[in-house]
């Protein structure tokens, strides 16, 4: 082969996720097995996905990735167990158009080009870790023509990134812990599929902080080493959680979701606080925007709208239909408006329906809304929150064949 000037290339798209039943904790570092079951929920890939382009070439001579168009290096663990995994898994490749055939064999001798894209800023804080690690695992894997379910993908993609796992699926995901010592049964698994529990509204809270966050990865070390309140978390209360949080999604009872997933998050944070040094990943915006839906959630008979906040002070706020979610998206411009000068048009991005729903066309609509019904002497707090992001559950990871999205160049196999 070695003279050859084919490129091969295979583009995909994967949604990210946000846990609704937290994961922070590893029994395993290197494999990355977790110390619970966790859930989680898809997020639309039309508002938050990555892109990636992966592409084989004899003339390649070594592995190479760009991130947003910046070369990164794929030295690292993560890169290179993901790396090794797919290409054991590599098979027989024919691909008649090009006259190119690959064999098993050959895959250890060939390298790869990747190029990969978030559709959303990766300082947001928005577990861009989760849907990249997940696309390099699924694109490279239909590159290879390996033979893996999206199950089996997981297991792999876990290994770059425990939260990745959840991002090939749609719908609701669970990753189930697993007992195995190599990690063969720590996967994740489809629930439902995003179509079950349609109504559901997503508005992300996208929270301005100043400062820079511990990372998962050192913060859940901290805690399996410091805290017992997450080894009791993981022992007791998660494992009863997840059967009920199953059935809330079975049933899609949102009173139970709602629950369920605060309690969570809440309990996440708690955990987080419980380390030491402790971590704090929420801040004064953050905390107000859970007392803005506690408020409205205990004035009506049934929770409107969940909330959860990962490892940053980002809101994910789940609104159990169209109207509540027009009302959040009222309440939530209530408390946190646009500067004056600010385009509205950039402060509320995603899924733009819901704001004409909730009858806002302009800045001086928002300057018109009255205190919430529940908490009539609320204040105003302009700069807490960057912007909000309206979307929905989302499916799991699909092929692109429109070839003018591939982002590396199909003479070259370099990023276009
Ligand atoms: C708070 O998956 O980012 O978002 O496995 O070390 O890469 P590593 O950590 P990561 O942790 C995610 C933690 C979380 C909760 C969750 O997504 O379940």
């Amino acid at each position: 082969m070695a003279g050859e000037k084919w490129v091969r290339m295979v583009t995909a798209q994967t949604p990210t996720n946000i846990a609704v039943i937290k994961y922070w904790g590893k029994r395993d570092e290197n494999l990355i097995l977790p110390v619970n079951d966790s859930i989680s929920v898809t997020l639309d890939p039309a508002h938050l996905c990555t892109t990636t382009t992966v592409a084989v070439s004899p003339s390649f001579d070594q592995d190479r990735m760009w991130l947003n168009g910046k070369e990164v290096s794929l030295a690292g663990a993560r890169y290179q167990n993901c790396l090794r995994e797919i290409r054991a898994r590599a098979c027989d490749v024919e691909d008649e158009e090009k006259g190119v055939k690959i064999a098993k064999k050959d895959w250890e001798n060939l390298h790869v080009h990747i190029a990969s894209y978030n559709n959303f800023p990766t300082a947001a804080g928005l577990a861009s870790s989760a849907a990249g690690f997940a696309c390099l695992v699924f694109s490279l894997a239909k590159l290879m023509n390996a033979k893996e379910d999206n199950s089996d993908l997981s297991a792999i993609a876990r290994q770059g990134s425990g939260s990745a796992c959840r991002s090939l699926f749609g719908g609701f995901v669970k990753w189930i812990m697993g007992e195995a010592k190599d990690g063969r049964d720590s996967r994740a698994v489809q629930l439902v599929d995003e179509k079950h529990w349609d109504e559901l509204v997503i508005i992300i809270a996208v929270v301005s902080s100043r400062q820079k966050e511990t990372s998962s990865t050192s913060g859940m070390q901290d805690s399996v080493n410091t805290s017992l309140l997450l080894e009791h978390r993981a022992k007791e209360i998660v494992p009863k959680r997840i059967v009920r949080m199953e059935e809330a999604l079975k049933t899609k009872d949102f009173g139970s979701f709602t629950e369920l997933t605060c309690a969570d998050s809440n309990q996440f944070h708690a955990t987080c606080l419980d380390t030491s040094p402790p971590i704090f990943y929420m801040n004064d915006t953050s905390h107000r925007l859970i007392s803005c839906v506690e408020k409205w959630n205990r004035s009506e008979a049934t929770p409107q709208v969940a909330y959860t906040f990962d490892a940053g002070p980002n809101a994910v706020l789940i609104a159990r239909n169209r109207k509540a979610a027009a009302q959040l998206m009222q309440k939530l411009l209530f408390y946190f408006p646009p500067n004056s000068d600010a385009d509205l048009d950039n402060y509320v991005i995603g899924d733009k329906s819901i704001l004409k729903d909730a009858g806002i066309e302009g800045i001086k609509d928002i300057e018109a809304l009255s205190p919430p019904q529940e908490n009539k002497d609320a204040l105003r707090h302009k700069d807490g929150v960057s912007y909000f992001i309206c979307t929905r559950p989302g499916r799991g990871p699909v092929l692109l064949s429109d070839t003018t999205q591939a982002l590396l160049n199909p003479q070259t196999g370099l990023p276009k």
